[in-house]
């Protein structure tokens, strides 16, 4: 049973350490880690460089007739031990978690056609297995089929707090307020969006870390890995 390889969908609300724990659990089992919110993030990034966003408004046919000349892609970067994101070849890893990218990514992600690519992008990705996807409609859209799925939350103010710390340690000037504004505000626009909402696949296990450690988490994943890996 060890060789079997699974997909494993990590959902849940902004900012609450998913891609951190979806990252150790792939160093862990040997799988690839895929952070969808990096690939709706890096189109955003796209957008906001090309025009289609002004002043915080996103001018959607201007981003879905740029979709053809946005080429994404991920390479493995031993440094992080993850992989970075290249948008047509340039590195954007860095550019695509400011506050400005963050306050317009909501409503890029909520495009239809912004959608359709991204998840045919994913499923693609997923077909060899062995896989760790987080994002916010692994479990419900991209693979609903997913042998684990894990629903991730923490309280609004914590989660505003360690990204806050994050991204004042980078030296970004923000304040916690508008941190908080911004988990707030997207939270109510990824669960309330017509297309793909974010939303507890049925089969999900609820994961809150809330008041967990990152090595808590992991003894926790773990258990329900061996559980799955055994049936
Ligand atoms: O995980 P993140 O905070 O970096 O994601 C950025 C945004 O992208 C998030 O506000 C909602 C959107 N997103 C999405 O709609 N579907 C996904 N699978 C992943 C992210």
């Amino acid at each position: 049973m060890d060789n079997k390889r699974i997909i494993i969908a990590i959902d849940g609300h902004s900012s609450c350490g998913k891609s951190t724990f979806a990252k150790a659990i792939a160093a862990r089992l040997g799988y690839i880690f895929i952070d969808t919110g990096a690939m709706y993030r890096a189109v955003t990034l796209y957008a906001l460089e090309h025009g289609a966003i002004c002043s915080g408004m996103v001018d959607e046919a201007a981003v879905e007739a740029m979709l053809d000349h946005i080429n994404i892609d991920f390479r493995f970067n031993p440094q992080r031990g993850a992989s970075d994101i290249y948008v047509n070849g340039d590195l954007v890893e860095g550019k695509i978690r400011t506050i400005e990218v963050s306050n317009c990514v909501s409503a890029v992600s909520s495009i239809a056609a912004v959608r359709r690519k991204l998840v045919a992008m994913q499923q693609q990705m997923g077909l060899k297995r062995g896989v760790v996807m987080d994002g916010r409609d692994i479990g419900t859209v991209v693979f609903p089929e997913a042998e684990l799925k894990i629903y991730m939350t923490a309280d609004p103010m914590v989660r505003a707090e360690r990204r806050f710390k994050e991204l004042t340690a980078k030296g970004d000037k923000v304040t916690l307020e508008q941190i908080y504004e911004n988990v707030v505000s997207r939270d109510e626009a990824d669960m309330t969006r017509a297309i793909s909402p974010l939303r507890k696949a049925d089969d999900a296990i609820v994961l809150d870390n809330s008041q967990m450690s990152v090595e808590e988490q992991m003894a926790w994943f773990m258990e329900r890995y061996n559980e799955v890996i055994s049936r």
